[in-house]
This record gives C-alpha cells, sequence and structure tokens, in this order.
C-alpha cells in the first residue's frame, strides 16, 4: 500500500526516489510473491481517508500490510490509530533512508505500531517488506 506521490515514482525526485515508476516495481513484487506463493495486492492513494479506508479494509482480506505511508508517516496520528486498529501486521517501508535527510522526516509516527520499519534500500525496501511480511505471517502460523 502506497501513500501520497508515490504514484509519481520514476519521475518524481529520481536522485532520491530511484527511476522505476510504481507499475515496475508492483511487477517485480508481483514475480517475487509468485516464487513463494503469495497473493498481492496493490493499492495507492493521495488522500489520508482513503489510505483508512483501505486499512481498515485490509483487515478482512489480507494477512499482512506493507505500508509506504510517504509523508503521512511523519504526521499522520489517523493512519497511526487506524493500523493499531486493525489486527493485522502493518510493516512500514520507505525508498529513501528516512533518518538520513531533513529532521521533519526523522520521526515516523507509525513506527510504534508497526511490525517494523525497512528503510533506504530504494525499490528493494519493498521486496524486503514482502520478504519479513511472509516470514511474519508463516511464523505466526
Ligand atoms: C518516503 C519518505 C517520505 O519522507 C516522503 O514523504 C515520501 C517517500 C520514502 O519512500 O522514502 O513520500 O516514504
Amino acid at each position: 500500500m502506497n501513500g501520497p506521490n508515490l504514484n509519481l515514482l520514476g519521475e518524481r525526485e529520481p536522485g532520491i526516489y530511484g527511476s522505476e515508476s510504481l507499475e515496475t516495481i508492483n511487477s517485480g513484487l508481483s514475480n517475487v510473491a509468485a516464487g513463494l506463493g503469495v497473493e498481492l495486492g496493490f493499492y495507492q492513494s493521495n488522500h489520508e481517508g482513503e489510505l483508512i479506508d483501505k486499512l481498515h479494509a485490509a483487515r478482512l482480506e489480507y494477512d499482512a500490510v506493507v505500508l509506504n505511508a510517504g509523508a503521512y508517516t511523519h504526521y499522520s496520528i489517523a493512519i497511526r490509530d487506524a493500523i493499531a486498529a486493525i489486527k493485522l501486521p502493518v510493516i512500514e517501508v520507505h525508498l529513501s533512508n528516512i533518518h538520513a535527510r531533513e529532521s521533519f522526516r526523522e520521526n515516523s509516527v507509525i513506527a510504534p505500531v508497526c511490525v517494523g520499519q525497512i528503510s533506504g534500500f530504494g525499490a528493494y525496501s519493498y521486496t524486503l517488506g514482502l520478504y519479513a511480511a511472509v516470514e511474519l505471517v508463516k511464523r505466526r502460523g
């Protein structure tokens, strides 16, 4: 699940976020998922309420969520509360290393309610997030 401005990956600040589009990243993830024998759903929205609605819906549809909440990471208490409300493991991912950039990006208000955070590996952050999600679901049985 991807939040604001991530639909523009590939053309958006490529020096920071890389040159791959979200579609390319997602199709790479589909290949990894096929190899792992798991099914994936994809969602992107630039709107906070839509992301919250999708998190609520995910609790009935999925076993885990890999979430790049974009800038909402840093200030959306509503998304944090949605993650806390659903009994679903959420893995926080970021393409860039949010701890090595502007100071306002260092704090993630969603981190305390996520299972863990993967940050700084470019598009591979999503792959790592997927591996983490699959392993977690397996362990929880
Ligand atoms: C981001 C980092 C955020 O600070 C930023 O607002 C984004 C993308 C990342 O993937 O590196 O939109 O989540």
